[in-house]
Order: structure tokens, then sequence, then C-alpha cells
């Protein structure tokens, strides 16, 4: 079962979206397997968008993604890395469509409240890098069934 690595950033935290972004991954059927509240250091948050070093942005980036408490997730279930990224929006809000997290409430490239993985070995190398397997639970819901289809 696929699963994605989507964090709350420090903006969204601040604002009170936590308990939007989950719903809108709950509601939509996907399995919540693993969340903490974590306060990353600048070392981590560099290590964790480390394909965007050189980037002009980047000093930035690495100060708005350590500067308070993230909510990290990992969230399951199928095309949850693609689809997971449709329910974020574009990356620059102004071009997010409306329904959209992003688009419903950001305004700024530079404070869109939330990350996902952008493909699968990326969502490997964070959910790894945020959480051990222990801390993932694979577990069953009674609900499945009426979520997802067996063919
Ligand atoms: P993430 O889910 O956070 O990885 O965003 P993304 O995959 O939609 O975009 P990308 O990985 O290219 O960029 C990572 C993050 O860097 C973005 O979400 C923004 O927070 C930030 N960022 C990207 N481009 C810019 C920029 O031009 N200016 C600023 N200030 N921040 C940027
Ligand atoms: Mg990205």
């Amino acid at each position: 079962n696929e699963r994605s690595f989507i964090a709350i950033k420090p903006d969204g935290v601040q604002r009170g979206l936590i308990a939007e972004v989950i719903s809108r991954f709950e509601k939509k059927g996907y399995k919540l397997v693993a969340m903490k509240m974590i306060w990353a250091t600048e070392e981590m948050a560099a290590n964790h968008y480390d394909d965007l070093k050189g980037r002009p942005f980047f000093p930035a980036l690495v100060k708005y993604f350590a500067s308070g408490p993230i909510v990290a997730m990992v969230w399951e279930g199928p095309d949850v890395i693609k689809t997971g990224r449709k329910i974020l929006g574009a990356t620059n809000p102004q071009a997010a469509d409306v329904g959209t997290l992003r688009g419903d409430f950001c305004l700024t490239t530079g404070r869109n409240i939330i990350h996902g993985s952008d493909g699968p070995e990326s969502a490997a190398h964070e959910i790894g890098m945020w959480f051990t397997e222990k801390e993932c639970s694979a577990y069953s819901r009674s609900i499945d069934s009426w979520i997802v289809a067996d063919n």
C-alpha cells in the first residue's frame, strides 16, 4: 500500500489549520499511519529539502521550515502520493485551484502551510527520515472495504 510523507509547516500550525489538513485526507479515505509534532532544527530542514540546495530561496526555506513546530504525518492509500499533491494544490498558492488546501488557505509560495512527497523515492526517503518503522502502524479499519473495492 502506497505511503506519502505529509507535513503541516510551522505557519499551518500557527494558523490553526492542523485539523483542517487532517480532515481533508481523512475524509478522502486515506489512512493515517504515523503522526507527531516536532520542531525541526535548521539542519533537519536542510536535509529534508536537500534536493533544493543551491536554489536562491533555500536559506529562507530552511529558516521557514524550522521556525516552529510542524506536524509530521504518514498517510496511506491508493495513489496517495500523486492524489495527496492534488489535495495540497500547486506550490504557488496563486496558481493553486480553489478547493485545494493551498488554494483555499494561502497567499504566497513562501508560506504555503504544507509539504507533500513528490514521488515514491522522496516518500521513502522522507518517511525514513522523520519516522522509525515502529512508529508507522500497519492496521486495518473495518470501514476499509467501504472505501476501497478489491477490483
Ligand atoms: P513541498 O511540498 O514543500 O516540497 O513543496 P512543493 O513540492 O510543492 O515545491 P518544491 O519542492 O519545489 O519547494 C519546496 C518549498 O520551497 C515550497 O513548498 C515553498 O515553501 C518553498 N519555495 C519554493 N519555491 C520558492 C520560491 O520561489 N520562494 C520562496 N520563498 N519559497 C519557495
Ligand atoms: Mg517538494
